[in-house]
């Protein structure tokens, strides 16, 4: 058997087509254009093309992109007002600050710092508990979009075992909520797990997200599951692979995602889809 790829980028694309006729709609009834700000701290290369592809959907989309760019030696209390200025701005939607932080800066004083009605990265504690009460607003948007991902390949969750291999805050953790939010039986697996291998391998789903290149081996994975690899690595020779052995996983699973191009595109489509749905919130 060899898997069908998932095609993060064409599943985006669709996002952002509908992002733009929300866009349209809302402008045809006399609001003006949603706006995200996206916060750069430093001048991290990964984050600047992150930061970069942001902007790009934005204008894909008609999203007004607001980028406003600080030095590395930033003080956290200077982050923390510049915060509460762009909260209280009637023209700002959206506030995204691009994470890693340099070390000076607490992530959680500055995520727990943003308005939650303009928290487009979702990972605010209200919106986290708003997904883990069943009533979610504005969602994470890499475990948002891998739901959008698997609902592509026709996953149905109810009754189906779903795995999530990590469990920081900003993926493992929302992901299990919309597993479970889903219908899908969902495990984490962390650092402290006695056997991630015997979990996996029961799986149907497989969500991963730990930041090591091929930590998930292919002979772990169930004949005929569905395999989403959220990792992006860089390896010595420049090449850019996931945190699972892709070729080796391709050979059993019957659906699989492709580094690059599978869940990237979609964190940046759901981006725009909640900085849509923060500015129409706002103006109801
Ligand atoms: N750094 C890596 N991924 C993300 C993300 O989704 N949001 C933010 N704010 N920073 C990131």
């Amino acid at each position: 058997m060899t898997a069908q790829l998932i095609d993060g980028k064409a599943v985006s694309l669709q996002v952002l087509d509908r992002v733009a006729a929300g866009v349209a709609t809302r402008r045809a009834s006399g609001a003006r254009a949603p706006a995200l700000v996206t916060v750069l701290v430093g001048g991290d290369p990964a984050s600047q093309v992150y930061v970069r592809n942001k902007r790009l959907a934005c204008e894909r989309v008609g999203i007004t992109s607001l980028p406003l760019h600080f030095p590395d030696t930033l003080t956290q209390a200077e982050l923390l007002a510049e915060i509460d200025r762009l909260n209280a701005d009637e023209a700002v939607d959206g506030i995204l600050v691009q994470m890693p932080l340099p070390a000076q800066i607490d992530p959680n004083a500055v995520i727990e710092r943003i308005s939650p009605t303009k928290d487009v990265d979702g990972f605010h504690p209200y919106n986290i508990g708003r997904l883990a009460c069943r009533v979610p607003v504005l969602r994470p948007c890499t475990p948002y979009g891998v739901i959008e991902l698997l609902k592509s390949a026709g996953e149905t969750f109810k009754r189906r075992t779903a795995v999530v291999v990590g469990a920081s805050n900003h993926v493992g953790r929302p992901m299990m909520l919309e597993l479970m939010l889903a219908g899908a039986t969902a495990t984490c697996c962390h650092r402290f797990t006695a056997d991630v291998a015997a979990e996996v391998a029961r799986a149907d789903i497989v969500v991963i997200a730990v930041g090591k290149p091929g930590f998930v081996k292919g002979d772990w994975i169930k004949a005929g599951s569905t395999v989403i690899d959220v990792g992006i690595n860089r390896l010595a020779d420049g090449r850019l692979v996931g945190d699972c052995d892709f070729e080796a996983a391709k050979q059993r699973a019957a659906f699989i995602t492709p580094v690059p191009g599978g869940v990237g595109p979609m964190t940046v489509a759901m981006l725009m889809q909640n900085t849509l749905d923060a500015a129409n919130a706002r103006t109801q």
